[in-house]
């Protein structure tokens, strides 16, 4: 007795579970349409559904989708839940159950592979756009940029003396006292010393004043018998005008060797002349004073417009001032240990931009430091 109410009981207990399980697909696909809801604007390729979507936005879209394929058939969704009871249904029902399941699973795949094709046809299509390529558009220019004028100067300068067996040697443009003055044999109470001419940093160091500094480095880490020239920036304090700038270039060049005699500067400067103007060109040496050169000499050349007879650009003189040489004292051999009984050099020393002014016939040396492109386009 007590067995046949205890199975009529379970009866009626699988009867109403077996009522709640026919239910339950229902009730998940109502739960994935809602949420699928929102990508059923996508479901035709062909509609106005994409208007005015994003290659990104479509990508993203795709990955939603993707998330939502997980959440309603992955291992955990409530689908594989379902599939995991066909086996647990009572008999009679089973069949049925499986089958609503499978219309369920097949119908929800479905659904979701149209929106996929539709967004990926979509993205390929803007892909395609974005990378189209209109082989008849007129080919972008690529533009130039120039040499300056300074350096195209500075690159036909080191030429000459290339060929004439010399080095281009480099220096630092922030010195110490020793390589900015006393290597140099510039006394203490020299001026070029005060900070009214110089640059100095808060830790006393120089902005090198000339490139006769590199003077010192060089035979330093050549040692003699050597040929350099030295281009480079120099500083001093002066107030830009149309013949001065605190920054502008400067070449050194410097021979040691053993017998140097002013003979081989005369020859050298000259000779370097003629290259650049042309041979009608003459040299003239004037007496003059530098603390590192014994003797001394400021040299000029005819002028290369006028060729000595006089004009403009020489100011009526039939020359033009160029720059500074001398031999080098013997006190600058030895601060920078050569030994000038066995050796003896000569040494000179001119303005790049001075010279860029002249050859290309400019008025102004500020012209060379405003980097206007329109001024700088014209030296090619
Ligand atoms: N350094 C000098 C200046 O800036 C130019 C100069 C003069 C250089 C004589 C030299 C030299 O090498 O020997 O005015």
């Amino acid at each position: 007795m007590r067995r046949w109410i205890l199975a009529l009981d379970i009866s009626h207990w699988t009867l109403t579970l077996d009522v709640r399980l026919m239910e339950q697909p229902e009730a998940v696909r109502e739960a994935f349409e809602q949420e699928f809801g929102r990508f059923a604007r996508f479901r035709g390729a062909e509609s106005a559904a994409f208007d005015g979507l994003r290659l990104a936005d479509v990508e993203t879209t795709l990955r939603e989708l993707s998330d939502l394929r997980t959440r309603h058939t992955g291992k955990k969704s409530a689908l594989a839940n379902l599939k995991k009871q066909i086996g647990r249904a009572a008999a009679e029902e089973r069949a049925q159950f499986a089958q609503a399941v499978q219309q369920l699973e097949a119908r929800i795949a479905e659904e979701i592979a149209k929106v996929e094709r539709a967004l990926q046809d979509t993205a390929a299509r803007l892909r395609t756009e974005r990378e189209r390529l209109d082989v008849t558009l007129p080919g972008r220019r690529i533009r130039r940029g120039h040499v300056h004028p300074i350096n195209l100067i500075r690159q036909r300068l080191e030429d000459i003396f290339v060929a004439m067996g010399y080095t281009v040697e480099d220096g630092p443009e922030i010195e110490n006292d020793f390589y900015n003055f006393t290597a140099l044999n510039i006394p203490e109470s020299h001026p070029a010393r005060s900070p009214q001419d110089t640059f100095y940093t808060t830790d006393g160091f120089a902005l090198r004043s000339q490139t006769s500094t590199v003077q010192i480095h060089a035979m330093q880490r050549r040692q003699p018998p050597l040929r350099v020239i030295a281009p480079g920036k120099v500083f001093r304090r002066d107030t830009p005008d149309a013949t001065h700038n605190p920054m502008f270039f400067q070449i050194e060049g410097l021979v040691v060797d053993r017998g140097i005699s002013m003979a081989h500067l005369k020859g050298t400067v000259t000779e370097f002349l003629r290259r650049l103007f042309g041979t009608d060109v003459r040299t003239r040496f004037r007496p003059s004073y530098f603390p590192f050169t014994e003797p001394s000499a400021e040299f000029d050349f005819s002028c290369f417009k006028c060729g000595g007879t006089g004009c403009a650009l020489c100011k009526q003189s039939g020359w033009i001032e160029l720059g500074g040489s001398g031999m080098v004292h013997p006190n600058v051999l030895r601060a920078a240990g050569v030994d000038p009984a066995e050796f003896s050099g000569f040494a000179f020393g001119f303005g790049i931009d001075r010279m860029c002014i002249l050859l290309y016939d400019l008025d102004d040396i500020r012209l060379l430091f405003e980097n206007d492109v329109r001024f700088l386009e014209q030296f090619d």
